[in-house]
């Protein structure tokens, strides 16, 4: 894929400016949203992004496809650009185990210092270690941490397992190999935000439940920023009330979970998805379903008489077709039948997010677990608030908090 670089970047990315000033009274970001203007550049340029792809295989003849312009476009608007005689972190990529890895070490480091396996987000489809370079650059900066950031496989060319396989993979190199990189093994943690933060988490579900991984170091902690946990109910209070506002939309997240299927052509019935007609009836009476229920939220995100749809419905063919998949914890770690081995979890939740509750009811299973289990809470942000960008003015200052929090969680804990 390769991002294109230096001044075609600034060109088109002025030109997508232009372009999307007309969008930027787009619906609903809610009043009590914080950095408002901000958040309304960042989904008009994705939704921009989106609009753009439509066309494109119908004035290129087929040659190129929507999601390559998709691809393409959020990747420019992420554009990074680090000096290989970087100042203050060596920024270098390698292969581990067969997997693209970008590694950012910081001069100040020592020679056992402790690292964070980063697993970037964007659907399991779009973005790379490459656009998120000023996030984990920042990280190992202001955490003083190595970060070894994982260019995992994309669906829908490469579905569900390739992704988390490759995290997998690239996960349990760094646990045998770390001192090699001047890392000390016992203190790595694993980290990830919304489509990473579900990978990373079902990394560290895999290592601590499969016993060909017992002669490890354990991981440990995980942080998860705004994770995926769950495909069984895109009408979550959260999904509902966000549905068409921010940077991720329902629609979106739609077409990504097709991908990550397998099945991009699924985006067809996405009418099934928003009716949660995409499973069945029986399971939705199941201990999986149990686990998507309203009540399970915490009583200050309870709202009286909410209820979800399509509780006594479902599309049999479409449900026999992917429901292995929607509760294999692996693709879905809400799903997973005991959580109670999984290192210490440290969440970051915004508030203006689908996937707010995807979060709320993990964060719930991994206490009723046993799990030491933090949240940072952001009243006022919205998904992907954390993906930092290399223009300061364009990079949420929550975000930054959300990063000096952590630090202190670090700190103490690796
Ligand atoms: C959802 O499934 C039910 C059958 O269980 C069907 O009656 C209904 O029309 C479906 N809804 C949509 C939007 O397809």
């Amino acid at each position: 894929m390769g991002a294109p670089s230096g001044w075609v970047g600034y060109i088109v990315l002025g030109g997508l400016l232009v372009g999307f000033s007309w969008f930027l009274y787009c619906p609903g970001v809610p009043e009590w949203a914080g950095e408002r203007f901000l958040l309304q550049i960042h989904s008009s340029g994705i939704r921009f992004a989106n609009l753009m792809s439509l066309p494109a295989p119908y004035l290129t003849g087929f040659m190129i496809n929507e999601r390559d312009v998709f691809r393409w476009i959020t990747e420019m608007f992420y554009f990074n650009y680090i000096p290989d005689n970087d100042v203050w972190v060596r920024v270098s990529d390698a292969t581990f185990d067969g997997v693209p890895v970008k590694i950012f070490h910081p001069r100040a480091a020592q020679n056992d210092s402790p690292a964070i396996v980063f697993i970037h987000g964007g659907g399991w489809s779009v973005l790379s270690a490459d656009s998120y370079s000023a996030t984990t650059y920042y990280i190992a900066w202001k955490l003083n941490v190595v970060v070894v950031s994982i260019d995992y496989r994309l669906a829908p060319e490469h579905p569900y397992p390739a992704p988390f396989e490759d995290c997998l993979k690239a996960t349990v190199h760094l646990l045998r190999k770390a001192v090699k990189y001047d890392i000390d093994p016992s203190r790595i943690a694993i980290a990830g935000d919304s489509a990473g933060g579900n990978l990373a988490t079902a990394v560290a579900l895999k290592l601590s439940k499969d016993e060909t991984y017992s002669d490890l170091p354990h991981l440990k902690f995980q942080v998860l920023m705004y994770p995926v946990t769950q495909m069984l109910d895109f009408n979550t209070y959260s999904y509902t009330e966000f549905a068409h506002t921010g940077s991720l939309w329902r629609e979106l997240m739609f077409s990504m979970v097709v991908n990550y299927l397998g099945f991009p052509e699924l985006l067809d019935h996405s009418d099934q998805f928003e009716v949660t007609n995409h499973t069945s009836p029986r399971l939705k009476n199941s201990v999986f379903g149990s686990y998507v229920k309203h009540e399970n939220l915490p009583e200050e995100f309870r709202v009286k008489g909410f209820k979800t749809v399509g509780e006594n419905m479902g599309n049999e063919n479409l449900a026999a077709k992917i429901e292995p998949m929607l509760t294999d914890p692996y693709f879905a770690p809400l799903m997973a039948p005991d959580l109670s081995k999984v290192p210490p979890v440290y969440m970051i939740l915004a508030q203006n997010d689908p996937l707010r509750d995807d979060g709320l009811f993990y964060a719930k299973r991994l206490r009723e677990a046993g799990v030491k289990t933090e949240i940072d809470f952001h009243k006022t942000m919205a998904h992907g608030f954390c993906l930092l960008t290399p223009a300061s003015l364009l990079t949420f200052q929550g975000g930054k908090d959300a990063y000096d929090t952590l630090g202190g969680y670090v700190q103490k804990n690796l």
